[in-house]
């Protein structure tokens, strides 16, 4: 892209961590609503993407699960993603999905913010988690390093104005930018079947602006976008960078990870995804023979 055409672009910031240490928990307060009480406290089986509007910026989220079974959503989470907040429940400290989701975002170099959640409890105890993060490199500044650590609580509400600020700090030094007025390319966050819409794909779009009627192809899949929706359901005409849509009109359905790209016209989606599904298709026979 020629640099002059860039605009400023809100950050994508991705929620990991342990299962239960209030991923969902503290997006949903950072979100000042309960959309998805539904989940709270229990098991996010998928990645969600909200937005989030900030005094007038705009932070995009993007929650994962912290079952052992999800390593790949905390992979793909992470290489989507400009900054990382780590959620390490301070009455717990870093476990298993803690580290790996460490490994994650140091090799997807995005900056990692720690949130220190359950505050309010008693038996929190937060220089223990501080400690426990050496092992893995990571080094907050109390600590003579320069790992960011705010202290928070999901319940109570305590930190959450800090993390917000923090993140819009370090997006700022990060100097986010994308062209808006291009062809839109992206990544698919998640997609499912849906038994009434058909194939539902939810679409993290990062460069350019994604519009109703726009011809798709995402992995092997194509489609003519029937229509966007945002996280509240609400339908959308545009999604520019860093907007997160759930996108309608896809003939098949795309798979998370799947990269974004809108086309001239049919012609070449199905030249496009019929190649890529022969790919498909001969590698699983090698497979099979093999
Ligand atoms: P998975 O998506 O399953 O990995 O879990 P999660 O990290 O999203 O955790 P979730 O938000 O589902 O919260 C797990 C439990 O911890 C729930 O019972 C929450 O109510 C509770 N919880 C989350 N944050 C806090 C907090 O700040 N304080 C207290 N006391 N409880 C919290
Ligand atoms: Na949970
Ligand atoms: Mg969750």
């Amino acid at each position: 892209d020629d640099a002059s055409t860039k605009q400023p672009r809100p950050p994508v910031v991705t929620i990991m961590g342990h299962v239960d240490h209030g991923k969902t928990s503290l997006l949903d307060a950072l979100r000042k609503s309960k959309v998805v009480t539904g989940e709270a406290g229990g098991i996010t089986q998928h990645i969600g993407a909200y937005q989030v509007d900030q005094d007038g910026q705009k932070i995009t989220f993007i929650d994962t699960p912290g079952h052992a079974a999800f390593s790949q959503m905390r992979a793909r989470g992470a290489k989507s993603t400009d900054i990382v907040i780590l959620v390490v429940a301070a009455d717990d400290g870093v476990m298993p999905q803690t580290k790996e989701a460490i490994a994650h975002a140091k090799a997807s170099d995005a900056p990692i913010i720690i949130a220190i959640n359950k505050m309010d409890k008693p038996e929190a105890d937060p220089n223990r988690v501080r400690t426990e993060l050496l092992s893995d490199e990571l080094v907050v500044e109390s600590m003579g390093g320069d790992v960011i650590d705010v202290e928070v609580s999901a319940k109570t509400g305590q930190g959450l104005d800090k993390l917000l600020e923090m993140i819009l700090l370090q997006a700022e030094v990060l100097e986010l930018q994308a062209n808006p007025d291009r062809t839109a390319e992206g990544i698919v966050i998640e997609a499912q079947l849906d038994r009434g819409r058909g194939p539902v794909a939810t679409v993290l779009v990062q460069k350019g602006t994604l519009k109703p009627g726009d011809i798709v192809v995402a992995g092997s899949e194509w489609g003519r976008v029937r229509a966007m929706l945002d996280e509240n359901g609400k339908q959308v005409k545009e999604a520019g960078p860093a907007k997160p849509v759930e996108v309608l009109g896809f003939q098949g359905t795309p798979e998370a990870g799947d990269m974004v790209a809108v086309v001239e016209n049919e012609a070449r989606a199905r030249e496009i995804t019929d190649y890529r599904q022969r790919q498909v298709r001969e590698k699983a026979s090698v497979v099979a023979s093999g």
